[in-house]
């Protein structure tokens, strides 16, 4: 997982300041660490900075906790912006753009770290990772150079790290995507990655930024179409794993990202499929596809609750067990996590909802506060009325599913992941459900 393994490969490293320790920063900065560089983190919440500073990580991320112990000489953390910024001569922007009242991506985070630029004055470059509309790149330009800072380059890096395995993805990507108007300041920004394992492309700073936010349109549109395909499956007797399994052998489609299921969520395809969107309105353009993809992802969650409903006959007064809460197994992420649509539907049909999941952490809000947590899914199934599967960790693969039939008080399962064999769980005494299989 290291890109670097011995020490005489180890550059003299440059000075990279990194706002933002999110999920992003943390992982960009403690990557940069790792291939050599000197890295302040700054962030503006000071209990985050305080577990850093202590040797904790405030996410859960493989690889990383480990990454930032051993970069301990070259990595440091501060709520300080003056700190962050002595002698840095590269800012990384890694905070958060979430959409805005408009829809529009709230930019306000980006714009408060280019303010406070005007201090650093070994600046060489500033390099947006944060996912942002096209365009964002030349205003920012614009005020760097208001701020006269017009020697200081400008680069679009954008990530295509994915959740789980943001360490590995850094370090050995598919590519990175760097958009520069300037050769000097693509060369530095290209210099930097020097030890990732991985091609640079370099571009101009629009197509980059339309790059990423293209990466994960295309990703979930792949999703949308194979939860439709699965849909019509169900309608017509096919089997959807069957179909994904022969549609991804055509080298031209591949298998990624046919997975069908409840739905796409987590903290980048429905906030950035909507800014894409939401770009297009911009321009007067309605991008028709991508607003079906998004639509077909709302759905698909209802349609799991209707699916129980149609199983027993109401859902007032029914006890449903959801295995499993994040968005994805391996994070303890629950951003726009399908789970909490399925809750709070099924709390407002008048179901009872107890809930299982081994890592994630709910805000302290509704839906949450309505459900009961349970500390297994043996549990969290007993006595209920239908279970689903909402997220496919792979401890739900080691239950001992035939007692846990047998505490149920009505068998019913909906796997919302066709992570378990129909057969099998038919054999022991489910009415088993799951997505586009007959
Ligand atoms: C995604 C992209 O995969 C990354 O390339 C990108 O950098 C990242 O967004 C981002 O923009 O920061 P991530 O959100 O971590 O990464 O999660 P994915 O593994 O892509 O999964 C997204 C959702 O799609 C999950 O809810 C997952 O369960 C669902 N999914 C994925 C499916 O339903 N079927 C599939 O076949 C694959």
């Amino acid at each position: 997982m290291t890109a670097r393994t011995d020490d005489s490969m180890v550059r003299p490293g440059l000075r990279i300041a990194v706002f933002g320790a999110g999920y992003i920063g943390l992982v960009t900065g403690a990557c940069l660490a790792e291939l050599g560089h000197r890295v302040v983190v700054r962030d503006i919440d000071p209990e985050k900075v305080r577990l850093l500073r202590s040797g904790d990580v405030p996410i859960y991320e493989p690889g990383l906790g480990d990454m930032i112990a051993r970069n301990k000489e070259r990595l440091t953390f501060t709520l300080d912006v003056q700190e962050t910024l002595n002698g840095a001569e590269v800012v990384y922007v890694c905070v958060d753009t979430p959409p805005s009242a408009s829809g529009d991506a709230d930019l306000s985070r980006v714009w408060s770290v280019v303010r406070s630029l005007e201090a650093a004055s070994h600046l060489r470059a500033v390099v947006v990772k944060s996912t942002v509309p096209v365009g964002t790149g030349a205003r920012v330009r614009a005020a760097l150079d208001a701020a006269g800072l017009g020697h200081v380059g400008y680069a679009a890096n954008p990530e295509f790290t994915a959740e789980g395995r943001a360490v590995e993805d850094f370090l050995h990507p598919d590519r990175v995507v760097i958009g520069a108007d300037d050769d000097a300041t693509a060369a530095l920004i290209s210099e930097l990655h020097t030890g990732v394992d991985g091609p640079v492309v370099v571009m101009d700073v629009r197509s980059a930024e339309m790059a990423k936010l293209a990466s994960n349109a295309l990703l979930a549109t792949k999703i949308s179409f194979i939860n439709e395909i699965a849909t019509l499956c169900e309608k017509t007797g096919a089997d959807v794993e069957d179909v994904a399994r022969a549609v991804g052998m055509d080298h031209r489609l591949g298998h990624h990202f046919l997975r069908p299921g409840i739905g796409w969520g987590g903290s980048c395809f429905p906030k950035d499929s909507e800014a894409l969107r939401q770009l297009a309105s911009n321009t007067g353009y309605h991008l028709q596809m991508l607003s079906a993809v998004i639509e077909v992802n709302n759905l698909q969650k209802r349609r799991a609750i209707q699916r129980l409903k149609d199983e027993l006959g109401t859902l007032a007064g029914a006890r449903v067990a959801l295995l499993g809460m994040t968005f994805k197994p391996g994070t303890d992420d629950m951003r726009e996590a399908p789970s909490t649509v399925l809750a709070g539907r099924l709390l407002a049909e008048g179901a009872e909802v107890r809930c299982w999941d081994p890592m994630a952490r709910p805000a302290e809000a509704e839906p949450w506060t309505w459900t009961t947590r349970h500390e297994s899914p043996r549990s969290a199934v007993e006595g209920a009325d239908a279970a689903i599967l909402v997220t496919d960790w792979p401890q739900l693969k080691e239950v001992d599913w035939a007692q846990a039939a047998s505490v149920m008080r009505r068998p019913v399962f909906f796997d919302g992941r066709n992570l378990l064999d129909p057969a099998v769980m038919r054999s022991l005494g489910f009415t088993y459900i799951s997505v586009g299989r007959p």
